[in-house]
């Protein structure tokens, strides 16, 4: 589909399925050739789930962990600037490598407050993997370690993002329509 309409909005493609799966690869690699040992992603949801999902499938660290986190800071299609924590860790992540799986950077408001949660309990390291990055938006100085693709400050639907929780399932990535 070229178009897509969600409740009363018109999306337009703008990142295809195939060029998501090449994008995705090269961050696994990337993370694969860094030589982090026995990383723990984290995994922020609803957004992230596809992406997780992908990246995971291309990792091949050994000792491999992936745990979910769940806030949200969205309205509609603007942030609202403030962040809900709605599901906490429950897991010891003392000592622990853990490399943040993200769909979106946006402003960094829920990226900064995922890092103050988790780096009260004392990590060894502590990365950022994001699919995408608005750098025109972004308010933070926490420097993001992997970046998938930059992209201009306009609404993104699809690939696990959403527009008033619609949208997750597309394959590929659409922009709001002018
Ligand atoms: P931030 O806190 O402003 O960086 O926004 C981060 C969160 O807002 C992301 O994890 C997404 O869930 C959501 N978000 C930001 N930009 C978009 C977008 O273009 N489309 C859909 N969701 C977005
Ligand atoms: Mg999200």
């Amino acid at each position: 589909m070229k178009t897509v309409k969600l409740h009363n909005k018109e999306f337009e493609i703008f990142i295809t399925d195939t060029e998501i799966a090449e994008i995705v690869y090269s961050m696994a690699n990337q993370i694969n050739n860094s030589g982090v040992k026995d990383p723990l992603f984290i995994s922020v949801l609803n957004g992230s789930f596809m992406f997780s999902s992908d990246i995971m499938k291309n990792i091949t660290i050994p000792n491999t962990e992936i745990s979910f986190i769940k806030l949200s800071s969205y309205s509609g299609t603007e942030s609202t600037g403030e962040v809900n924590e709605l599901i906490g860790l429950g897991k010891d992540i003392k000592n622990r490598n853990i490399i943040i799986l993200e769909d979106i950077i946006d402003t960094g408001i829920t990226l900064e407050k995922i890092i103050s949660l988790l780096k009260k309990e004392e990590v060894a390291s502590l990365k950022v993997a994001t699919l995408l990055y608005k750098p025109d938006a972004y308010t933070k100085e926490i420097p993001i370690d992997y970046i998938g693709k930059s992209i201009p400050n306009k609404f993104v639907v699809g690939y696990g993002l959403d527009y008033d929780e619609i949208g997750r399932n597309l394959p590929h990535i659409y922009k709001l329509k002018k």
